[in-house]
């Protein structure tokens, strides 16, 4: 099949969420360190109602409803997600109840774990799937998302929560670049959860920067290699309209940014625009000491401001007011660039940086054939009406919801006490947890 890409596209948030600037002065930290300095402005959080099967089964719902796309149809359904409340049954399997009902059992695919870097490996099966001799004519379907939670210090307001929901055929409108990939893994301890008792991360915040920044360096350069070699023609960024980065926190999504520029000097450093690079960092490279460097990221993040204004600011709407959704985050950021931006985005190309600690990642890159799906996405998901039908909760209350979810992930069974009231039409939610079999049932 050709031009395999992204047909349809559908987000679940919930439906609460907490201001970051309450949340600085309930820190008590400096004002503006989580609004200016992670670049922040709200979190979503959901209570003791939802977990990661409920939220998937809402977005899931919600997309096959709103594109009016028969259960039948979807041959293969992966999901990527870290937020994990079995050890052995995958998330899609219990999607399939929603598939079954319509005697579709015929489904490939499940659950694929690394960090925030799952959704992107289910995406690259499903387009392979489909591109294969395997391929049976259906559509696939990548559901990827997570709920973000961390224990209290300083990680807690880079949490967040939501679930992408995407369609994945032949014909595309928004289409994957075929072959064009740059990929970096290694062992490293930046971000992981060894305590199955806790849904909070051991992280080291520094390492999990500095392992960030390394991964999109090497990713960037092997993507140039294969471009390079794939189309035999010289690699320029100025080509691309538009870049979605993996998005912890929007500060180093700027960032991030303003290295690929870093990188565009060291591959070009003759090139006059970089001269304030080469006045000054003529022999720092892209060495460990070049991870945080203040003076670097200041020249950086100046030789790429109007630039990023441009191209990348439009993609970071969902991921400023939802927070990390971890595997949701680069979808996000392809939803957020959709919903701002009006105009055609015909011929237009995005590349995109997805990172999963630990490590997994990878850049790829999309090309827009077509306007039709992007209208369609645009209006379906009605993000900017949503986002702003929300409830906004106190940081007491989210602190609260907090201390709930984690009393109730040191018990086998809970009972849920959350009023359902809050939920937006459409959401998925536990109803109540058989004790016995500790099987969680859902209710619509
Ligand atoms: N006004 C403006 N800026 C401020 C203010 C203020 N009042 N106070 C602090 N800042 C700036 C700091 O200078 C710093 O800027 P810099 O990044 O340019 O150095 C920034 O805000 C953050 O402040 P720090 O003191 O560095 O923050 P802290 O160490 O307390 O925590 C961290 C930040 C490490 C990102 C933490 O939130 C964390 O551990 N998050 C989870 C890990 C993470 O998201 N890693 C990213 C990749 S892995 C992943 O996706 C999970």
């Amino acid at each position: 099949a050709d031009n395999v890409g992204i047909i349809a596209m559908e987000i679940y948030f919930p439906q609460n969420y907490v201001n970051q600037t309450d949340l600085e002065k309930y820190d008590k930290v400096s004002e503006g360190k989580y609004t200016v300095g992670l670049g922040q402005t709200n979190m979503a959080f959901s209570g003791d109602r939802e977990d990661i099967v409920s939220m998937c089964l809402s977005s899931v719902r919600n997309l096959m409803e709103k594109y009016n796309i028969d259960y039948k149809q979807i041959g293969r359904l992966e999901v990527g997600t870290e937020t994990i409340i079995d050890k052995s049954k995958s998330v899609k399997s219990s999607l399939m109840s929603l598939f079954q009902e319509y005697g579709n059992n015929n489904i490939e695919g499940i659950d694929t774990v690394n960090a925030c870097y799952g959704g992107t490996n289910a995406l690259f099966n499903s387009v392979q799937w489909i591109e294969s001799s395997y391929w049976d004519g259906r559509y696939a379907l990548v559901v990827t998302g997570d709920i973000a939670v961390y224990a209290k210090g300083p990680a807690r307001p880079t949490g967040g929560a939501g679930v992408v929901s995407l369609l994945i055929g032949p014909n595309a409108d928004i289409v994957m670049d075929r072959g064009q990939r740059g990929v970096y893994m290694e062992n490293a301890y930046d971000f992981y959860k060894p305590d199955l008792s806790s849904e909070y991360p051991y992280v080291d915040g520094k390492l999990s920067i500095e392992c960030y920044l390394r991964a999109l360096d090497k990713c960037y350069a092997h993507y140039i290699e294969n471009y390079e070699k794939k189309t035999r023609t010289t690699f320029n960024l100025d080509q691309f309209d538009h870049v979605i980065f993996h998005s912890p926190y929007n500060r180093l999504v700027q960032k991030s940014f303003g290295r690929l520029y870093y990188n565009e000097y060291i591959r070009s450093p003759n090139d006059a625009r970089f001269q304030e690079f080469k006045t000054n960092f003529s022999t720092l490279g892209l060495d460990k000491e070049s991870y945080s460097n203040p003076k670097l990221d200041s020249v950086s993040l100046k030789i790429s401001k109007q630039d990023y204004i441009s191209k990348v600011s439009p993609t970071t709407l969902l991921s400023k007011e939802l927070g990390n959704s971890y595997c949701g985050s680069v979808y996000s950021g392809l939803l957020s660039l959709i919903t701002n931006t009006n105009d055609s985005l015909i011929g237009k190309k995005i590349l995109v940086f997805s990172y999963g600690s630990g490590l997994a990642s990878s850049f790829f890159s999309f090309t827009i054939k077509g306007n039709k799906s992007l209208n369609d996405i645009r209006i379906k998901t009605d993000i900017v009406n949503r986002l702003s039908k929300r409830i906004k909760s106190t940081p007491e209350q989210f602190t609260k919801v907090l201390e709930t979810r984690e009393s109730n992930n040191s018990m086998k069974s809970f009972v849920p006490i959350d009023p359902i009231d809050d939920l937006s039409p459409g959401t998925y939610y536990i109803c109540h947890i058989d004790n016995q079999k500790l099987i969680r049932h859902y209710q619509y």
